[in-house]
C-alpha cells in the first residue's frame, strides 16, 4: 500500500515541486501527495502546484508570522484527520509546528538549509556566511517540539567561497536540498530508517 503525506509550504515551494517529480520519475513510487498546504495564500508555490495539475490549497493558519493560531491548529488538525496522512513533509514552511499536529501523523519532517546543529531559526545562509564557515549544505530531519532540532536523517555539503553572497550560497544549497529531500523520504517510506535516542540509522 502506498505511503501518503501532505507538505506544508509558506512561499516558493521548490522543495515540494522536488519531490513530486521524484514520485513522478519514479524514484518515490510508493508515496501519494495527498495535498500541498500553504499558510499563505499567495504563495508563489502554490500557484505553481496547482498549474501542475496538484491538489495544492491555503489553509489559514493564524495572523502571527511563525506561529499557529488556535483556528489555525483545528484548520490543520481537521484536514489531517480528515486526509489521514503517514506524514507531513515542511518544505519552507514558516511556522513552528505545535505538538498536536506532530502527534497526529507518524513523522514530520523538516529541511533546513544549513547543516545542523550550526545555524538554527532564519536567515541562516546569512548566519553562515557571517560566521565565516567554509563548508555549509542542508540538513533533512525528524520534527520535534523544538525548532530545528530532531533526529538528523540526511546531510548534503557544500563549499563556501570567499566571494559568495547570500543568494550565490542560497542557491548552491537549494541545489542540494532538491537531491536530500526525496532521499531521506526514499529512506523513510522504505523502512530503512532505525531511530535510537536522537541518532538515525541507516538499516539496509
Ligand atoms: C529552503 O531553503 C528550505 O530549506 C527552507 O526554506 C527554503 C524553502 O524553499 N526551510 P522552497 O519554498 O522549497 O523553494
Amino acid at each position: 500500500m502506498k505511503k501518503k503525506a501532505v507538505i506544508f509550504i509558506s512561499d516558493r515551494g521548490s522543495n515540494s515541486i522536488a519531490i513530486l517529480n521524484a514520485i513522478k520519475d519514479g524514484y518515490l513510487k510508493n508515496l501519494e501527495i495527498s495535498m500541498i498546504i500553504a499558510d499563505n495564500r499567495n504563495a508563489s508555490g502554490l500557484k505553481k502546484a496547482k498549474k501542475a495539475g496538484f491538489n495544492a490549497n491555503f489553509v489559514y493558519a493564524g495572523t502571527k508570522k511563525s506561529k499557529f493560531s488556535e483556528r489555525g491548529v483545528e484548520n490543520y488538525l481537521n484536514l489531517i484527520h480528515k486526509i489521514k496522512p503517514d506524514y507531513i513533509f515542511l518544505a519552507g514552511f514558516m511556522r513552528i509546528i505545535p505538538e498536536r499536529i506532530i502527534q497526529s501523523v507518524k513523522y514530520v519532517l523538516n529541511i533546513h538549509p544549513s547543516l545542523l546543529p550550526s545555524f538554527k531559526g532564519l536567515n541562516v545562509q546569512k548566519q553562515a556566511l557571517d560566521y565565516g564557515v567554509k563548508i555549509s549544505g542542508c540538513t533533512v530531519h525528524f520534527v520535534d517540539t523544538n525548532v530545528d532540532n530532531g533526529p538528523i536523517i540526511i546531510q548534503r555539503v557544500v563549499p563556501v567561497f570567499d566571494n559568495d553572497t547570500v543568494e550565490i550560497l542560497s542557491q548552491r544549497i537549494l541545489k542540494e536540498e532538491h537531491k536530500a529531500y526525496p532521499e531521506a523520504i526514499w529512506l523513510l517510506i522504505n523502512n530503512k530508517i532505525g531511530i535510537r535516542d536522537r541518532i538515525v540509522e541507516i538499516v539496509e
